[in-house]
This record gives structure tokens, C-alpha cells and sequence, in this order.
């Protein structure tokens, strides 16, 4: 079957605004972090768009461009930036509260951050409930709540004569919400927001205005946000792209390289313990149990979706999977994980696999941010709406149409990512075949 022609994507022109709710470690350290490649004090190591190049045609071709010369993404010197947090700090306080990155860098950057001041927050304590700020919005209804939030957005547009912007949700988990008859349709979400239903979530109010308004939304927290069947009708209905949720980094980072490692070679599992130690804000607000079912929810559905127990019932049919996360200050951002891997092999003879990440949990996060906004950008530019499946690769849940399994496979998620590139830029797709190279 062939394809209808792609309309042409518009080009970056003119600055892009990244808009991100929660001006936390995450946010801050993006922010810093690409204001500090602007001035070329460091690199965006973990970028794919910054750093990450891909191959066009054979492997005898040797041509190997770099993502950020292929597909029209706008420049990180191009970027500008804004947010909401439920305290009035500053970007450049925030960052130093923080603690993510060193004095003396922050101290370079501070002209620019301290420029980025937080709006005024929606807010609700029965989604966070170990946090409490002045910085928050008031209004009779929800809807009312997300009016005010589509004027800031067409503020901070104006502000700063964009034409674009994305928004990035960097805030704190919201605490475990199950999709209701409210999130069903987007006449019963619209109906909910003005009955100040409690069941939709500020996430939900953030992701509605920014939809309304045009604006792609990704999603980088666990919450449900944007994965309900009203928010994704309202994306097709407004031809803007979504995306969720909650970043890859650590520990399911490592979790969805090894267990398609096992898979892959057919060795059994008995059991998976994970544990963390973490001590910023996030892992404060992980202390609540609401919260931190929405991120072990999150954490959980990886190994059963690659590992496919049904298919191989001999491998994976009864393993034991355990996540736990434990908020222990005196770490702060840098969290410490460790895996307990029971596999078995030949005969069904038992091995284990230890691995102890001691990783930086805003470092690695940022440059997904990074990237998440650029691509997501460039999807609404090229004509691309609703989920964003090939997004994915920067996801611990990635969202899928309804009735399809998520892809969680580390190495499959970047293939249909950069196919998905050669695709938009029509170039031919990658199959990994191999066999041109054989013929006679
Ligand atoms: N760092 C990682 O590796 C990683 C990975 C996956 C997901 N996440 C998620 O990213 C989010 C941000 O993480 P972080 O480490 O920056 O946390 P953080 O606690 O440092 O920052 C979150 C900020 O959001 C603010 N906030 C809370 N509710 C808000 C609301 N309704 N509107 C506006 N602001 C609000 C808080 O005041 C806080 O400043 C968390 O949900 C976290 O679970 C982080």
C-alpha cells in the first residue's frame, strides 16, 4: 500500500518556549542545563537530538548524520523558558535548593534563571499531600482554574513573542488515580472540570489548557494526565501531539536493557527485588502511598510486558517482582539503586545478577526533557497528533493506543524511534535485513 504524500514539516523558525509545570530538581536542572550549553559550559551528554547521530541507507554508504542535522529541530540557543511551582522561588533559588549542580555553575547562570519565575500554581493536597506552597491559583471551578492557566500560556507567548511553545509536566507525582467515568469522554471531562469533579486531577487541568491552547504536552510523572480516553480525544480534536508517561532514568532505565538480555536468550526468571535510597523532594513526596503507587504501578508493568509470561509460562511464568523506594535525606538527588536478579539457565539451574547504580536522578532526567520538547515540537510541526507512540524510548509506561501492549524494549524503542525520523524525512527505514549486502 502506498502512502498519501506528507505535507511538508514547517521549519523551527523563531524561538521555542518549554513550559513546564513543578520548577523542582528536574526542571531547574534543565533549565541550567541548557542555559549552560548555550554559553558552551557543558555538553547535553544524554541527548539523543544533541549528541545521537543515525544511519541513512547501507552501511557501505557511511552516512551517519547527526539527529539535530536531519530532522528540523529547533536549537537549544533558541529555547526560552517558563514554569509553575507551588512556591515562589525563583529558577535560580529553586536550583540551589536543589542541590543538583554546583555552586559555581549556578552562579554563572544566574542571570538567566533568576529570570524564570513561576506562575502561580494549580494546586489541590489531596494529589500531593506532603507538600504545601503559597504560590497557588483560586477559581470557583476547575474550569475556571484552567482558563487561568490558558491566559498564562498565552502570556508567556506574548512575553516573549513565540509563536511556539511545548509543555514538559516536571511537577511531583499525583497520587494513584484509576481512569473514571469522568476521564471517559471529553464531554464527561469538560461537565467534570466545571462540577469540580474530584477525580480530575491538577495534572488533568494543566494538560487541558495546554491541549486548548494548542500546546503538546509530555508527560514525565507516573500520574494518569493525559493517558485517559477524554485528554486523547481532545489531542486528535485540537491535532496536537501527547506523550507519557513518567521518564526513564535509573533503575527501569537498566531494568528494560536487561530483561530483554534474559528474553532474548531464553533464560528464566524467579524473581526481581529493587530497591532505591533517594533523598530530594520527589522522594518526600514518593513517602506518601498514594503517590508512590502511581510510580510502582509504573515501575511494575515493564518486566511483565517485555517478558510476556504467557507466551513462555517455563520462563516467566511465576516470578517475584518487588520495587520499593525508601526517602533517605542524606543523599538528596543522588539516588542510590540496587537489583537482585534470580535467573535461571540450562536445566533450570539458578544464578543471580546484583547491580548497584549509584546514578543522579535530575542528570539523568534533564536531557530527556530536552528531547521530549524538541520532538514533540517537531511532531506538532510535521502534522502528527494524538499519542506519540514512537516517544516511547524516553518512557517507564510509555502510552499506546487503546488495546495495544506497550513497548518497553530499551533497544526496540529507539529503532522505531529512529525509523520513525527516516520515515518523517523520507528516507528508507531500517530493517536490520542485512542480506543487500550478500547478493550477487
Ligand atoms: N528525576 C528522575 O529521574 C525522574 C524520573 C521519572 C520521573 N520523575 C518525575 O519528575 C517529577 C519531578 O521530579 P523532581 O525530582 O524535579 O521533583 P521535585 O520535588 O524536585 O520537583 C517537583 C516540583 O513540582 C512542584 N509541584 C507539585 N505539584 C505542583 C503543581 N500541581 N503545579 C506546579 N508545581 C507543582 C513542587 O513544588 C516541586 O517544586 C516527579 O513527578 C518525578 O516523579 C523524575
Amino acid at each position: 500500500m502506498t502512502e498519501p504524500p506528507r505535507p511538508p514539516i514547517r521549519p523551527p523558525t523563531g524561538r521555542l518556549g518549554i513550559l513546564t509545570p513543578g520548577m523542582g530538581a528536574v526542571a531547574t536542572t534543565f533549565f541550567a542545563g541548557c542555559e549552560a550549553v548555550k554559553r558552551s559550559l557543558g555538553l547535553p551528554v544524554g541527548s539523543m537530538t544533541q549528541m545521537g547521530t543515525l544511519r541513512l541507507g547501507l552501511r557501505t554508504e557511511h552516512r551517519q548524520p547527526y539527529i539535530r542535522d536531519f530532522v528540523p529541530l529547533a536549537k537549544v540557543t533558541d529555547l526560552v523558558f517558563g514554569g509553575w511551582d507551588i512556591f515562589p522561588e525563583d529558577a535560580y533559588q529553586a536550583a540551589r535548593k536543589a542541590g543538583v549542580l554546583d555552586r559555581e555553575l549556578l552562579e554563572q547562570l544566574r542571570a538567566p534563571l533568576e529570570a524564570i519565575r513561576p506562575m502561580a500554581a494549580v494546586f489541590d493536597s489531596a494529589f500531593v499531600k506532603n507538600l504545601h506552597g503559597p504560590n497557588v491559583k483560586r477559581g470557583p471551578t476547575k474550569l475556571d482554574l484552567a482558563e487561568q492557566l490558558r491566559a498564562d500560556i498565552r502570556g508567556f507567548l506574548q512575553r516573549n513573542e513565540l509563536e511556539r511553545c511545548v509543555m514538559v509536566w516536571c511537577a511531583s507525582t499525583e497520587t494513584y488515580l484509576a481512569p473514571g467515568p469522568a476521564h471517559a469522554s471529553l464531554a464527561a471531562f469538560e461537565k467534570a472540570l466545571r462540577d469540580n469533579d474530584p477525580s480530575i486531577a491538577p495534572s488533568m487541568v494543566y494538560a487541558y489548557a495546554s491541549l486548548m491552547e494548542g500546546v503538546p504536552f509530555a508527560n514525565g510523572a507516573p500520574n494518569l494526565t493525559v493517558d485517559t480516553a477524554a485528554l486523547q480525544e481532545l489531542a486528535k480534536k485540537q491535532r496536537v501531539p501527547i506523550s507519557g508517561k513518567d521518564f526513564k532514568t535509573g533503575q527501569t532505565l537498566v531494568k528494560t536493557v536487561i530483561a530483554p538480555m534474559l528474553k532474548a536468550r531464553m533464560l528464566g526468571l524467579n524473581g526481581w527485588f529493587s530497591t532505591n535510597i533517594l533523598g530530594n523532594r520527589d522522594g518526600e513526596v514518593l513517602e506518601d502511598p498514594g503517590a508512590f503507587r502511581s510510580k510502582e504501578v509504573s515501575k511494575l508493568s515493564v518486566l511483565d510486558t517485555i517478558l510476556e509470561p504467557e507466551l513462555y509460562p517455563q520462563l516467566y511464568g511465576d516470578f517475584s517482582h518487588k520495587v520499593s523506594i525508601n526517602y533517605y535525606p542524606p543523599r538528596g538527588d543522588n539516588k542510590e539503586g540496587w537489583d537482585n536478579i534470580d535467573l535461571f539457565g540450562w536445566l533450570g539451574y539458578p544464578m543471580q545478577l546484583k547491580i548497584n547504580f549509584l546514578c543522579r536522578d535530575s542528570i539523568l532526567a534533564a536531557p530527556i526533557v530536552l528531547d521530549l520538547a524538541l520532538f514533540s515540537d517537531l511532531a506538532a510541526r510535521a502534522g502528527m497528533s494524538g499519542i506519540q507512540e514512537w516517544l516511547s524510548f524516553y518512557y517507564k509506561s510509555p502510552m499506546a493506543a487503546p488495546g495495544l501492549d506497550p513497548e518497553h524494549d530499551l533497544f526496540i524503542q529507539q529503532m522505531k524511534l529512529k525509523n520513525n525520523l527516516r520515515h518523517l524525512m523520507g528516507e528508507e527505514l531500517i530493517t536490520h535485513l542485512g542480506t543487500e549486502y550478500y547478493e550477487d
